[in-house]
């Protein structure tokens, strides 16, 4: 019962207003997961300058009650304070785990203790993974579960469906048939922690849609085909609540959440190009500003340039994701590619980029070696360059004649697009 009505979805204030539970999704379906506003980095990489939500939920059936995931373990006292509001001095039957990553599994053994009738619902790998990671030896306390099983709750049924690599080998999902919600595990999450509203609906969700972006190309993004994978086994489901494990319960905006993820796990893009360059003393560096600026003369508008030597690396993946073209360039250090550049070309490497219209430039002084590494690089993503480009020392009047001619052939390959 929650600490906001007595058994009605809304009460009069004392100004006479309404008043939701902002916690109540549907029909006995509830939010009771955290903010965190603290950590800076997302697994110790991705920066959070908008915070990060934990979700978790509760699903209450006229006989029994499921906690779908837990929280991050340094925050599980306030998720569990939420629950309590909600189920006051019930039990809780079940805690699915449809994901195992410690930013919702750290808070299992402290649940286990809090619930002492509760049993823990995953499938094999998840099983594993549990003991693995929390020693946790009572057989008793599990439940496993195999792809399509369900689990009765009185009035409402949870359906089992396994989505592996969605982050990891265990991921599932579950499905409340009954009320049309689908908890997803980290699919259709972002980045950017809740400011007091949960659905979608209750809140302005511009600024979560970068955020959905950087989200899923720095966390799922190596995983896209197994992202389309469980959007087709998940397809027969009528969703109207989307809860992923990250961000706003998508509801009003749905549609325009599945159209991201599809659009994202199939590599396309929208119109645009990204450059990722490196720079000692700016002359690497200036090559970038003369392609941006033939790029601009040709009519292109959207345009990002990063420095990867003060850039995050969050940033560079999220727009390389997000636009159709992607020109890198770096000097030679040490014979090697500039590292921060490298870093980035390992980043498009480990996500296995495609779909791209690519172009590189390297750079050197006396022994080259930048413009080698990026062709490497190239050829382990599977991705023939448009264009390269090699400088010594510093731009010269044929350089600048180069830059036209690569932006030239660049600019006629997006419009074939
Ligand atoms: Fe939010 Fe893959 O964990």
């Amino acid at each position: 019962m929650s600490r906001f009505h007595n058994g009605e979805k809304t009460f009069p204030t004392q100004e006479n207003k309404q008043v939701m539970n902002i916690r109540e999704i549907t029909n006995d379906v509830y939010y009771v997961g955290v903010n965190d506003r603290t950590t800076d980095r997302f697994e110790g990489l991705w920066p959070l300058p908008n915070g990060v939500s934990y979700n978790s939920y509760i699903v209450k059936g006229q006989e029994k009650t499921a906690l779908i995931d837990s929280v991050e373990v340094g925050y599980v006292q306030n998720s569990i304070r939420a629950i309590l509001s909600e189920i006051g001095n019930e039990k809780i039957d079940y805690l699915v785990v449809n994901h195992m990553e410690p930013d919702h599994s750290g808070g299992i053994p402290v649940m286990l203790a809090q619930f002492p009738e509760l049993k823990v619902v995953g499938n094999k790998q998840t099983i594993v993974m549990i003991k693995g990671f929390y020693h946790i030896t009572d057989d008793d306390r599990f439940m496993e579960i195999s792809d399509g099983a369900t689990i009765d709750l009185g009035g409402k049924s949870l359906k089992f469906i396994l989505t592996p690599m969605v982050h990891w080998p265990e991921t599932m999902m579950t499905y409340v048939e009954e009320d049309g919600v689908l908890f997803s595990g980290d699919a259709f999450g972002c980045f950017g922690a809740l400011n007091g509203g949960v659905v979608d609906e209750e809140m302005n969700t511009d600024w979560y849609w970068d955020e959905m972006y950087r989200y899923y190309s720095n966390i799922v993004g190596k995983y896209g085909k197994f992202v389309q994978k469980a959007m087709e086994k998940t397809s027969g489901c009528k969703v109207k609540y989307l809860c992923s494990t990250h961000g706003p319960v998508w509801h009003k905006e749905l549609k325009k959440v599945v159209e991201i993820y599809d659009r994202l796990s199939k590599y396309e893009s929208e119109a645009g190009v990204t450059i990722v360059y490196g720079s000692m003393y700016g002359n690497t560096g200036e090559i970038a500003e003369e392609i941006a600026r033939q790029l601009a003369a040709r009519g292109i508008k959207n345009i990002k340039i990063h420095n990867a030597n003060k850039d995050e690396l969050s940033y560079m993946i999220s727009d390389a994701f997000r636009y159709e073209g992607l020109i890198v360039g770096g000097p030679t250090y040490s014979m090697h590619l500039f590292p921060p550049v490298e870093a980035f070309m390992i980043a498009m490497e480990t996500r296995e980029i495609k779909n791209k219209v690519m172009a590189t430039f390297g750079s050197f002084t006396w022994a080259s070696a930048a413009a080698k590494s990026l062709g490497e690089y190239l050829g382990k993503m599977k991705a023939e360059p448009i264009a390269t480009l090699e400088m010594k020392h510093s731009a010269k009047e044929s350089t600048y004649k180069e830059i036209e001619t690569m932006v030239d052939k660049f600019v006629a390959e997006l419009r074939l697009k």
